[in-house]
């Protein structure tokens, strides 16, 4: 505790005057709708936000009920039997102001276990949703109430923590409005970016069963063969040849599940969720990758994109023509519209398929082709690199405490992935104390890419542009070392993954774990 620096001193603070408002707040009944005559909003008021734009609980509370069923949805033209909340792909947005109070009702009406978890969000570990370590899973017929305060603003999105779930309809947006931020725009547009198979082509469980058997043989080229190369020529492809290229910037396989459709919104590109607008208006895109195997590579025709959050987080804006999202990252992008029909393409990187896309009309003009790939998508490509926090959320200098190695590697042939030579499961725990700055070095001894993902805390992205720019899931490419910095304020047990969720499954998770 003796290390914390005085920004983590005042987060406490805030924290613990959070707890008793929970407490007060647990005395009530559960509202229904959003409560705005509590008091007066703590996050517009300077004093109340820590540096690290961790918002003070507002009291008020927003409550939700969610229902996890069986059911059909139509995702544009074909209609699929998946689980889902409510019966939408994606579920219904969930949207907080930070500082709120979250309360969700989750009833299990599917056949098996699951649960909720809040991706991104710096919350209690008991509502982390992750079980056996943060909860017990929810038994089919049974209900489980998550209540917390939603600390910082941003986009984030929730999705089961059991099984391959995720790569069901299970997944919808979490949108944290910032009561203190400007907001230079005129209006905003969530798009969920998704891969799909369930309910039309295998299904997740089926998929990983087949993973597990046969490892990546399933797909044709085998990177267990090519493994053991060496960089030798064999059959025409080396272990060069795989490696990120410009052509291929995460790698020659960057995913080994064929989906059979890509959706936005849950809408093929054929029959497409379509953006309504005028010419000249500034449009906020949150977006969100909820895909299961799938990064992509994201443009909109005719229009450059200027980043301004990763992760939920505040960047100094970028232009750019197009960027790669991988699985559970989000970013979020501003365009300013032309006058016409544009489209909003999310191409599965690396596959050969039909993107997905949204339109974007502004005027009149002729919708254009499905297939078509912008231009934009071979242009100036996003790197983390370019990114810099803003000054609100930039950590502060400070030598790490303690580095740990967090080594990924594939196993038989991809039938497992492991982390630090083991499965989860049988994983050692990487120790951590509270109050510590944390260096995790995300070693890839393989040869494809893997956005990690921890629970719980938004680190930095170590040795660039100052303390680095913040999010919770990076894409680390093959045979690539990435360093993140954490700041231990929020003591627990934590998931660390691969949010490819057939890796997470077969083996490669692992848990941050504060000492007592
Ligand atoms: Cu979105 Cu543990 O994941
Ligand atoms: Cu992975």
């Amino acid at each position: 505790m003796s290390t914390s620096s005085p920004k983590s001193v005042h987060r406490r603070r805030l924290l613990q005057v959070g707890a008793a408002g929970l407490v007060l707040a647990s005395g009530g009944v559960y509202a229904g709708t959003r409560l705005l005559s509590d008091s007066p909003t703590a996050a517009g008021d300077g004093t109340a936000r820590a540096a690290t734009s961790q918002t003070a609980p507002s009291g008020r509370v927003v409550t939700r009920e969610l229902r996890a069923a069986p059911t059909t949805v139509d995702l544009g033209g074909r209609s699929v039997e998946t689980w889902a909340y409510d019966d939408a792909v994606p579920g219904k947005e969930i949207r907080v102001t930070a500082g709120d109070e979250l309360r969700v009702r989750l009833t299990n009406d599917l056949p098996v276990d699951t649960t909720i978890h809040w991706h991104g969000i710096a919350l209690p570990q008991e509502m982390d949703g992750v079980p056996g370590l943060n909860q017990d899973p929810v038994a089919p017929g049974s209900t489980f109430d998550y209540s917390f305060v939603v600390p910082d603003p941003g986009t984030y999105w929730f999705h089961p923590h059991v099984g391959v779930q995720l790569d069901t309809g299970l997944q919808a947006p979490l949108i944290v409005e910032d009561l203190a931020e400007p907001g230079d725009y005129d209006e905003e547009v969530v798009l969920v970016l998704d891969d799909w198979t369930d309910g039309w082509s295998d299904s997740p469980d089926t998929i990983l069963e087949r993973m597990a058997r046969e490892g990546m043989d399933m797909g044709g080229m085998s990177m267990g063969e090519m493994e053991g190369m060496e960089g030798m020529d064999h059959g025409g492809m080396s272990m060069d040849d795989a490696m990120p290229s410009p052509q291929a910037p995460l790698g020659a396989d960057s995913g080994d599940v064929i989906y059979p459709g890509h959706v936005v919104n849950g809408r093929l590109a054929t029959n497409p969720f379509v953006i309504n607008s005028a010419p000249g208006r500034r449009i906020r895109l949150r977006l969100i990758n909820s895909g299961g195997d799938t990064a992509y590579r994201f443009a909109v025709g005719d229009h450059r994109i200027t980043v301004t959050h990763t992760d939920g987080f505040p960047v100094e804006p970028v232009e750019v023509d197009t960027l790669i999202i991988g699985m559970g990252e989000r970013y979020d992008v501003v365009i300013t519209t032309g006058d016409g029909v544009f489209p909003i393409v999310a191409a599965p990187e690396g596959k050969d398929a039909a993107p997905g896309r949204a339109l974007l009309r502004t005027g009149s003009g002729a919708t254009p082709d499905p297939t078509a790939l912008p231009t934009e998508m071979s242009g100036q490509m996003l790197t983390y690199s370019a990114l810099a926090p803003t000054a609100e959320v930039a950590f502060e200098t400070r030598q790490p405490d303690r580095e740990l190695d967090v080594v990924l590697e594939m196993i038989d042939g991809g039938r497992k992935w492991f982390i630090n030579g083991a499965g989860f499961g049988d994983h050692d725990p990487l120790q951590i104390s509270a109050g510590e700055r944390v260096r995790l070095n995300l070693r890839n001894e393989s040869m494809m890419f893997h956005p990690m993902h921890i629970h719980g805390h938004t680190f930095a992205l170590a040795g660039q542009n100052g303390t680095g720019i913040r999010k919770d899931t990076v894409n680390v490419l093959p045979m690539e070392t990435v360093s993140v910095d954490l700041q231990a304020d929020n003591p627990g047990d934590w998931a660390v993954h691969c949010h490819n969720i057939y890796h997470a499954e077969l083996g490669m998770q692992t848990v941050l774990s504060y000492a007592p």
